[in-house]
């Protein structure tokens, strides 16, 4: 079985529904909200002990802070709007809040679907006045007159079921200002021939994190981190034909589709002696993309790069 990866807009998902807030998810299309198959206190701890991740972090907030359209546009964004989805207990939302803040007219609505992340999220969140946590679904968000200068997610697409995803890269792109970015980092497959083959490129990739984990055991304060570290990744394989992890091509394809031009960096892993012969490209990774309305594509090329 190939895997489903919608070609052209699906009638379900953001599409739906234009205006000013977000909607509860519809009954029938779910994401995948993370208590469903993770401990909230397990991921909160450990994510940043997978590999590439905090790189990850680091590579969206300063994509973020570089985007040049803030500098010539100045006078046309005297607040920048960023959104955040799927912010989960707020690992990227409180990074914002360390380097962002310079500009001080940061605008931040933190979206966020699972109600166990949202209480952690928002608690964290409190003494930031300039931080919205809403707990909604991104899918469904609408958008109306409150466009966002910057969309950004870390580790949400996956999340994201296929037969929506298309919906809700365009409803992104939709709800960008003119010159707004988009940058999104994430784990994504290699490229695989059918469902199968997905699968086993998902169970080679939590399986190179475990080894990783092993590998750096003197990062695990206790064992029983360590054990969690474990299980959470054998959760997340276990998915299996659930998984909404996709390669970078597909993304691409989405991306091209939902009207964005990007770039993509990966993130890691670098270092795959230890697979052989394996192509880089050939083997699973965290990547960053940095996306953009295509319809802006001319006005952002004739800038200097930042
Ligand atoms: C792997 S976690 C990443 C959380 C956070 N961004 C981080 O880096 O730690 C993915 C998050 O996306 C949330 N999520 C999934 N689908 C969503 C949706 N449609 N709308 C809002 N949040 C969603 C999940 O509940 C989960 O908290």
């Amino acid at each position: 079985m190939t895997s489903e990866i919608p070609k052209a807009g699906s009638p379900a998902g953001v599409n739906m529904a234009r205006g000013s807030t977000c909607q509860p998810s519809a009954p029938t299309e779910k994401s995948r909200s993370m208590s469903e198959y993770l401990d909230v206190g397990d991921y909160d701890r450990l994510i940043e002990m997978e590999p590439h991740v905090p790189e990850m972090y680091n590579k969206i907030v300063h994509g973020f802070l570089g985007h040049k359209s803030w500098y010539f546009t100045r006078s046309q964004y005297p607040t920048v709007r960023v959104r955040e989805h799927g912010a989960g207990t707020g690992k990227l939302t409180h990074r914002l809040t360390d380097e962002s803040f310079w500009f001080n007219r940061v605008e931040v609505e933190a979206v966020e679907i699972d109600g166990k992340s949202f209480g952690v999220l928002q608690e964290r969140m409190q003494p930031f006045k300039r931080i919205r946590c809403v707990n909604a679904d991104s899918v469904r968000c609408e958008h109306g007159a409150q466009r966002a200068d910057a969309v950004l997610s870390a580790l949400v697409d996956h999340h994201i079921p296929d037969s929506l995803k298309l919906d809700y890269l365009t409803g992104i792109c939709e709800s960008l200002s003119p010159y707004g970015i988009y940058i999104s980092g994430s784990i994504f497959l290699r490229e695989y021939q059918s469902m199968e083959d997905r699968v086993d490129a998902l169970k080679e990739w939590h399986q190179y994190v475990i080894d990783y984990g092993n590998k750096n055991h003197h990062l695990f304060e206790k064992q029983e981190y360590f054990d969690a570290f474990v299980a959470m990744q054998e959760a997340a394989a276990g998915l299996g034909e659930r998984t909404g992890k996709i390669s970078t091509k597909e993304y691409e394809n989405l991306l091209s589709l939902a009207g964005f031009f990007f770039s993509r960096e990966r993130i890691g892993p670098w270092d795959l002696n230890r697979y052989g012969d394996c192509e880089l490209e050939n083997f699973s990774g965290i990547h960053v993309y940095r996306a953009w309305r295509a319809d802006a594509k001319e006005k952002l090329e004739r800038y200097p790069r930042e």
